[in-house]
């Protein structure tokens, strides 16, 4: 078993997850939400936030991956899971679990755009802004969080820990 500290406590993130429901619900008045959930990690957070919204919400789920090489300058990622339903002329948000280099969320949003969505943003639980080599907007934040290893809510080490419910680093 891998010791985790734990980095942010469950209440944290929940009051968290609240302040932004309050947020989005606020800028989106009067509109109607589609959330495009990031499979596997950002399912967890997509969950707890939508309950949080209160203007009418829709959602979608995509899977990514990147290519073996990560250091490919293109930043391409593979789509293994496509939407269901088309964005056009919809307010669409992302939903993702951390924003890291900033690879995978910029290629995504390139992609998402060029479907025309109305408006196109991004909401991360979690994001390294010092990590980043892609720039990327990101329109609401959950917690910026250190260059360590991240687990839970979400985030796994080979899978494992992503139903931890507070977010946590590995022990070494
Ligand atoms: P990117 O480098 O911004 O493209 O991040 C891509 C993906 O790497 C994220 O969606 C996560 O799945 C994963 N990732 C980045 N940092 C961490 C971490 O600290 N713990 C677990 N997964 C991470
Ligand atoms: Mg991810």
């Amino acid at each position: 078993m891998d010791e985790i500290k734990i980095l942010i406590s469950e209440e944290e993130i929940d009051k968290r997850i609240r302040e932004l429901g309050e947020e989005i619900s606020n800028d989106y008045a009067g509109k109607k939400l589609h959330l495009i959930s990031v499979l596997k990690g950002g399912v967890f957070f997509t969950c707890e936030l939508a309950k949080r919204i209160s203007v009418p919400v829709t959602l979608d789920f995509m899977s990514v991956s990147s290519y073996g090489n990560s250091t490919h300058s293109s930043g391409a990622v593979k789509i293994i899971k496509d939407l269901d339903e088309s964005i056009m002329d919809k307010d669409v948000m992302v939903i993702e679990d951390i924003v890291d280099s900033g690879r995978t969320l910029s290629y995504l949003m390139k992609l998402l755009k060029e479907r025309e969505p109305r408006s196109l943003a991004l909401c991360t639980l979690l994001d390294k802004p010092m990590r980043r080599t892609h720039p990327v907007r990101v329109d609401y934040t959950g917690f910026d969080v250190p260059d360590e290893f991240i687990v839970g809510y979400g985030l796994d080490y080979a899978q494992k820990y992503r139903n931890l419910p507070f977010i946590g680093v590995i022990e070494s």
